[in-house]
């Protein structure tokens, strides 16, 4: 393993986390229901929430507000919206204004924002699939169209290509929205790659949302660049960020998205005051305390605790022969290509979840290109790590 990977081996905060079950968490206390994986005995190992504690500086800010015990009204963002400017600017390189910001309740609610602020109903959609499936959920409730362009795959890994988009495009898109970093792939896409959809964008008119709330958790050797460095794409740009995947706090539900552009503000303005929409003031006072140097260190860790975790994760799952672990440029989810197995999605899903009892996303949620697919999430302790694997390995031993 490379430096960094080793001592992640060893850290109390990721290896011992708290037992959640029976706290009315989604991920343990749902499972059962959704997926009959029970959790006296199951691996939670789907929704994209990690197990860990956030980093002290958030607890504490919480702690500070049950010491003083009155929850009213939150006023005077300005603390807030600086530690918004100082972490964009920090750790990708981003000047951002106060005024650019708008705070939604969460990065699904600020999706919903957006097409209800750019959008029409049965407007076309492009999204670039297999791809976080709350996306077609918010779009289809709101009456427009998801338009699928299915993501090639070259040398094992998703990439973006031009003519693969143009393919599926009719002329009745509205809204191009981006997964960057890509989840469910674990894709941190290149400059190219931005310049591609960028282009998209521009060609077709079209309004471009990037959602890059896993911009934080980038594995070591890669580097994400924000769509919003990019020349020339600013007058049609949303760029959504969040502490919550970073942090481990996403019941907080809190959401920045960035727009720069006068018109589209005015126009996501007009339409968040007519739902009288407003974050909880928990959420604002654990975001402030997150992006801050303390919470820059714990990520770091992080960071480097999870890569060694898909690092073992690859080499023990990619060595059943027909399974095949993406290889994870940034997120903690891994994403699991059963094709090769030899067996229909029933009975690859049946054996990870009844024989191994382990609670994965299914493949379908995310889209076109899905179809073999489980997604693991690996923001777990090691110990979990190496227990759904020699689970796999035992559920699988016959393809060995
Ligand atoms: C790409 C992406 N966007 C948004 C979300 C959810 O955001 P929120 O919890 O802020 O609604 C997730 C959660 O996994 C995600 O992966």
């Amino acid at each position: 393993m490379p430096d960094g990977a080793d001592t992640a081996l060893v850290d109390p905060r990721f290896d011992g986390a708290p037992d959640r079950r029976g706290t009315n968490c989604v991920k343990w206390d749902a499972m059962h229901a959704l997926y009959g994986v029970p959790p006296e005995t199951g691996l939670a190992m789907w929704v994209a929430d990690m197990e860990f504690r956030p980093p002290q500086v958030v607890l504490d800010a919480v702690a500070g507000m049950l010491d003083h015990g009155v929850f009213g009204y939150f006023g005077d963002p300005s603390r807030y919206l600086a530690a918004i400017r100082w972490w964009m600017a920090e750790r990708h390189g981003w000047q951002v204004e106060d005024a650019w910001i708008f705070t939604t309740h969460g990065l699904v609610n600020g999706t919903a924002m957006c097409l209800d602020a750019f959008t029409d109903p049965g407007d076309g959609i492009v999204l670039l699939t297999p791809v976080y499936h709350a996306f077609r959920k918010v779009i289809d409730a709101a009456g427009r169209r998801v338009v699928e362009c299915p993501l090639p795959i070259v040398d094992g890994r998703y990439v973006i290509d031009r003519a693969a988009i143009e393919a599926h495009l009719t002329g009745g898109e509205r809204m191009l929205i981006l997964c960057s970093p890509h989840n469910p792939g674990g894709r941190v896409w290149t400059r190219a790659e931005l310049e591609t959809v960028a282009d998209v964008a521009r060609q077709r008119d079209l309004v471009l949302v990037s959602d890059e709330i896993h911009h934080d958790l980038v594995m070591p050797g890669h580097a994400h660049v924000p769509m919003a460095l990019l020349e020339g794409v600013a007058d049609r740009l949303v760029m959504m960020t969040a502490t919550t995947k970073t942090f481990n706090i996403a019941g907080s539900h809190v959401g920045n998205v960035i727009v720069s552009d006068p018109a589209l503000r005015a126009r996501l303005a007009a339409r968040m005051a007519a739902m009288g929409s407003s974050p909880n003031s928990f959420g604002l006072h654990m975001a402030t305390a997150a992006y801050s140097p303390e919470g820059a260190a714990w990520v770091d860790d992080c960071v480097r605790y999870i890569d060694a975790n898909r690092r073992l994760f690859d080499d023990r799952v990619n060595a059943i022969p027909g399974l095949r672990s993406m290889p994870l440029e940034a997120t903690y989810l891994g994403w699991v290509d059963f094709e090769g197995a030899g067996m229909d999605r029933e009975e690859f899903t049946r054996r990870v979840q009844r024989d191994a009892g382990i609670a994965t996303n299914h493949g379908p949620t995310f889209g076109a290109g899905g179809e073999h697919y489980l997604r693991f999430n690996l923001g777990a302790p090691r110990a979990v790590i190496e227990e759904a694997c020699a689970r796999l390995e035992r559920a699988f031993a016959d393809l060995q």
